[in-house]
């Protein structure tokens, strides 16, 4: 098994707010592409293998200081991965299917993980690997939705009608690394690439193209600290978590 991980770093950060690409804004000290690297490289499959190549999509006026950044963590894991830092496109999944195209011959798993996740644990990166490796062509880490969920319709500023309330024992809110056999994923980039824009939308994430061409997908546990970066708050819930001042 060789594995490949893509880290999707070449958004902008807009709900952020701040003048920087999200990826290079630092948490405790340290950008978040950083730690999100830190952790895919420090994860250890049930069998031992580890993510031998590694594909950063950076904004593209920030190439070099990813390249720099992830380079030093390449370099204090004292393995021998292969790097590639490439521009990212205009959308996530553009940028997944340029770091797809960037994969050498002998990688046959491929995760594809958010640097807007830094903290994942290395334990559920190896988690959702480990379900790949059992034979299960795409995998998700999902968490339960604490949330009551309704569908609603469509309503007018002041509100919406509810249509009804989804039971929430049938959702998991969906995170990354998401784990798939490479075939699956490039074959399924490959339809997604052609499709209109609404049906794009539809597909938020990599696993959703993949159900999109009708490959069953499998959900393992999640995990709390793998959350997402999206808002300030955000940002300043995941700096009080890792300086301990939340813990
Ligand atoms: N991403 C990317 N290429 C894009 C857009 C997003 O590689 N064209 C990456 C982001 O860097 C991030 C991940 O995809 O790690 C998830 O995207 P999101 O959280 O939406 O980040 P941004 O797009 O940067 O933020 P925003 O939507 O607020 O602008
Ligand atoms: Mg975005």
């Amino acid at each position: 098994m060789t594995i490949a991980a893509v880290l999707t770093a070449a958004g902008s950060g807009s709900r952020l707010g701040l003048d920087l690409p999200k990826a290079v804004v630092p948490v405790a000290g340290e950008p978040l592409v950083v730690h999100a690297a830190r952790a895919l490289l420090a994860a250890r499959a049930a069998d031992g293998s580890a993510v031998s190549q590694l594909v950063v999509t950076a904004p593209a006026a920030h190439l070099d200081e990813v390249a720099a950044l992830v380079g030093g963590v390449v370099d204090a894991a004292a393995s021998d991965v292969r790097l590639d830092v490439v521009g990212g496109g205009r959308t996530r999944q553009e940028s997944v299917a340029v770091g797809l195209a960037e994969l050498v011959d002998e990688v046959d798993v491929v995760l594809v993980h958010d640097a807007a996740r830094p903290f994942v644990p290395p334990e559920l990166v190896a988690r959702v690997v480990d379900a790949v490796r059992a034979g299960h062509p795409a995998v998700v880490p999902g968490l339960p939705v604490v949330d009551t969920v309704k569908r609603v319709g469509h309503g007018d500023a002041t509100g919406r009608p509810v249509r009804e309330t989804v039971p929430r024992a049938d959702l998991v809110a969906v995170q990354t690394p998401q784990g798939f056999a490479r075939d699956v994923l490039e074959r399924a980039h490959a339809v997604g690439s052609g499709l209109g824009s609404h049906e794009a939308t539809a597909a938020s994430d990599d696993a959703g193209l993949v159900e999109a061409a009708g490959v069953p997908v499998w959900v393992v546990p999640g995990d709390e600290r793998a959350a997402k970066v999206t808002t300030a708050r955000d940002l300043l819930v995941a700096h009080a978590l890792t300086t301990g001042a939340l813990a």
